[in-house]
């Protein structure tokens, strides 16, 4: 009941905000330039049903309530606020991305400040509410679908901007996990598509940690997974504007690695000629290792003993009886 409630509001606002972005002045002269200077194309903004929200402090909100919506849904929908008994549009001035769920229906919203972020933050998210689960949600699954079964792979990025600008350049097998938290949720999302993640954060110091964190939890979900690190203070979005979508997609190929040799990769540099950094880095591993026991892969686990063994420069016997004590 609620939920029907809020899939209607959401329904509702996000035409709202797409006319705007479309169809009034403000719209065009503030946010369809910015989009526009970023590199969006009219098609694209148009598939991911991308709007804006007036810097009025209530337009959206009169006119929801003028068409008669339920102000206690409108401010469990996240789209509206209440203060000293006035509601206010808790959007206002921003872009908006829409996030849907897998048949297509608005769960809820990102909302973007326009240009460079001088007040904080930089996106605002629909609150938790009966629909919208943060940790439950791929932003991009219902558009990268097909195109995931296709390529039996997924792509996984951290932002909306990523994702938009992939499907421009072609590459549709693609979903965001909004921000740098993935939970185990989510990935249970990804298997229930494919077996094939390919993780592809931003090129900074976050992005790295996270994408570490997030290869140990997609291996214990089962997963097989790979990492593309993007280069130093760039992101997906960011990056295939700048290269264009070509090469974009032969960088993916080249650069897609294997995780554990991904880990080991940053782990080594980390610990440089420090005899204590690498052995903990060496337990590290042969814990990560360990894990592909749990998923029943005994020749793939193998295979990445022989491997690892061999960047880390020591004995296979060695490694194979370190993994099997973390494997009880
Ligand atoms: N995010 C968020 N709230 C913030 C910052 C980030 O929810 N205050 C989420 C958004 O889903 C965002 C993602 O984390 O898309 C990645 O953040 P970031 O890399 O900072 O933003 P971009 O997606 O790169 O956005 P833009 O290119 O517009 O700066
Ligand atoms: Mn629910
Ligand atoms: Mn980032
Ligand atoms: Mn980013
Ligand atoms: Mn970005």
């Amino acid at each position: 009941q609620v939920a029907d409630s809020l899939y209607i509001i959401n329904q509702f606002a996000q035409q709202y905000f797409a006319e705007k972005l479309f169809n009034s002045e403000e719209g065009e002269d503030i946010a369809m330039s910015y989009l526009k200077e970023r590199g969006f194309r009219e098609e694209v903004i148009r598939k991911f049903q991308i709007g804006y929200c007036l810097q009025d402090r209530d337009a959206f909100a009169k006119a929801a309530i003028a068409a008669q919506y339920n102000p206690e849904y409108l401010q469990k929908s996240g789209l509206i606020v209440v203060r000293d008994e006035r509601p206010y549009d808790n959007y206002r001035g921003r872009i908006i991305f829409p996030i849907h769920n897998q048949s297509g229906k608005v769960l809820g919203f990102g909302a973007r400040v326009i240009g460079k972020v001088d007040r904080a933050p930089k996106y605002i998210n629909t609150p938790e509410n009966e629909i919208y689960h943060k940790s439950k949600i791929l932003y991009g699954s219902y558009f990268a679908r097909q195109s995931i079964d296709k390529n039996d792979e997924c792509l996984l990025v951290e932002g909306y901007t990523d994702v938009v600008s992939l499907h421009q350049a072609g590459i549709e097998n693609v979903v965001a996990s909004g921000g740098t938290s993935l939970t185990p949720d989510q990935l249970r999302l990804v298997k229930k598509y494919t077996k094939n993640l390919t993780i592809i954060y931003d090129g900074d110091a976050a992005g790295v940690k996270a994408a570490l964190r997030g290869l140990d939890l997609a291996i214990e979900e089962g997963l097989n997974v790979k990492l593309v690190l993007i280069p130093d203070k760039e992101d997906p979005d960011s990056y295939v504007n700048k290269i264009g979508a070509s090469a974009f997609q032969d960088f993916i190929k080249a650069n897609k690695k294997d995780f554990i040799l991904f880990q080991v990769e940053i782990l080594l540099k980390d610990a440089g000629d420090d005899t204590n950094k690498k052995a903990a880095l060496v337990n590290q591993i042969a814990e990560t290792i360990a894990k592909l026991n749990k998923t029943e892969d005994f020749t793939k686990q193998q295979d990445y003993i022989r491997r690892c063994a061999d960047l880390l420069r020591i004995e296979e016997v060695g490694l194979n009886n370190l993994v099997n004590k973390f494997i009880r």
